[in-house]
């Protein structure tokens, strides 16, 4: 069944983005109510809302077209997540004072879902004590808090109170409908290329985008574990509520990888490593000649290999294989050679697999199995890679 969240728009000028939100979270197919209150209809028209989300948005609790004495019961009962974005300082009051007087506050206080607010105000209102005690009280009360950015607000100041960005919001919305199934579990995930320096200006590199291990990261993360990432250069923004540790080359990742590693239950190696860098790097930049340049390239330390070689007990150490032939028996033998539970096999040739694509298509590959997966979105991937890397603990279930 589709995960249910209800949304709560007030009267600020940010209810404009909450548009963006709806349709966010309708493209990943969630079904999406929307309950505005009167002043929020001054800002933006519910026809957008109800378009943008495919159901009608509630506003009256007495609206006489409308089974008006269910309706904030039955979607109270429905959500699996309630989020008030924007939410004003006046309803900020209203809620931890347990204020029902309309259809927004009135479905917030029968509800018993996970509860986000994303305040959103004029500095000034921000940083009134009562609304920091409110806000307070919010958090104590288990409602998470999406804090406000510092930025240029819609009244002309400058100062904190401007909606946090909608990425965080559906990021925190997402993380709230997984059932904690890693909760207590420390995740080392790699991602990305790494990059060698010929000289000051040059490097070599590889066409990893990253995706697959942040993929991988967002969803273990989303199921509770403590995530840290160790990345190599790539253009995509650092993910929240994950810790992030950018790295450059090879050895640059083998050392926080390395150093670090007893820390973790699980290490997960999607990163595409350089396997040779330059040895001597020049420090000035290398001027052109008439003849050839020849570069000489040395061995980088294998991170995986080492890993393998250093396990811990009941570590699950888990590689990544890119082939472009002999998909299985290469990564089969990776498997082998450096002691990992499992490799994840990708064939570059496939069409929808590969590096910048959002989509990825996957073999599982232990010891003794193999399994195949059917071309899917990298996050979904990411889902089936973190249930067999814990398969047979109890805490992960298939859904
Ligand atoms: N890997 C690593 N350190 C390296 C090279 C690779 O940790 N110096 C890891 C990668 O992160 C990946 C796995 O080893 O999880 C396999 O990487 P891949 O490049 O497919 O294979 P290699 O072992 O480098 O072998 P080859 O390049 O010959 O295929």
């Amino acid at each position: 069944m589709k995960k249910c969240i209800v949304i709560g728009v007030t009267g600020g000028i940010a209810a404009f983005k909450t548009c963006q939100l709806v349709s966010n979270l309708k493209k990943k197919d969630y079904d999406i109510h929307v309950i505005m209150t009167k002043n929020a209809t001054e800002f933006i028209a519910p026809l957008t809302f109800e378009s943008l989300s495919g159901n009608r948005v509630s506003i009256d609790t007495f609206d006489r077209n409308f089974e008006y004495s269910t309706q904030h019961i039955s979607l109270a009962k429905k959500a699996d997540c309630f989020v008030i974005v924007p939410a004003t300082a006046n309803v900020i009051a209203k809620i931890v004072h347990g204020l029902a007087d309309d259809m927004l506050t009135t479905t917030f206080l029968a509800c018993s879902c996970k509860k986000i607010i994303c305040p959103a105000m004029n500095t000034g209102m921000l940083n009134n004590q009562i609304t920091q005690e409110n806000i307070m009280k919010c958090k104590e009360l288990g409602y998470e808090i999406i804090d406000s950015d510092d930025g240029y607000l819609a009244c002309g100041d400058i100062g904190k109170g401007k909606l946090a960005d909608i990425d965080l919001i559906e990021q925190a919305i997402e993380k709230s409908l997984e059932k904690p199934l890693l909760k207590g579990k420390r995740i080392c995930i790699t991602a990305g290329p790494t990059q060698e320096a010929i000289d000051p200006v040059r490097f070599i590199t590889n066409h990893s985008s990253g995706k697959m291990g942040h993929a991988l990261a967002k969803i273990a993360r989303n199921l509770g574990a403590e995530v840290t990432l160790i990345e190599g250069p790539t253009s995509l923004s650092d993910l929240p509520w994950i810790n992030t540790i950018h790295v450059k080359s090879a050895k640059d990742m083998f050392n926080e990888v390395t150093k670090r590693a007893d820390q973790f239950d699980c290490i997960i190696k999607a990163a595409a490593v350089a396997d040779y860098t330059i040895k001597n790097p020049a420090t000035q930049k290398v001027k052109k000649q008439e003849n050839d340049l020849t570069l000489v390239l040395e061995r980088t330390d294998d991170i995986l290999a080492y890993l393998g070689q250093h396990k811990k007990e009941n570590q699950i150490l888990c590689g990544f294989a890119m082939e472009t032939e002999n998909l299985i028996e290469n990564a089969r033998n990776k498997c082998i050679k450096k002691n990992c539970d499992l490799v994840i096999a990708n064939s570059i040739n496939t069409e929808g697999a590969g590096f910048k694509t959002d989509t990825n298509k996957i073999t599982i590959i232990r010891k003794d199995s193999i399994k195949e997966v059917d071309l899917m979105s990298k996050e979904e991937c990411a889902r089936i890679i973190l249930e067999e890397c814990f398969k047979g603990e109890s805490y992960v279930t298939n859904n």
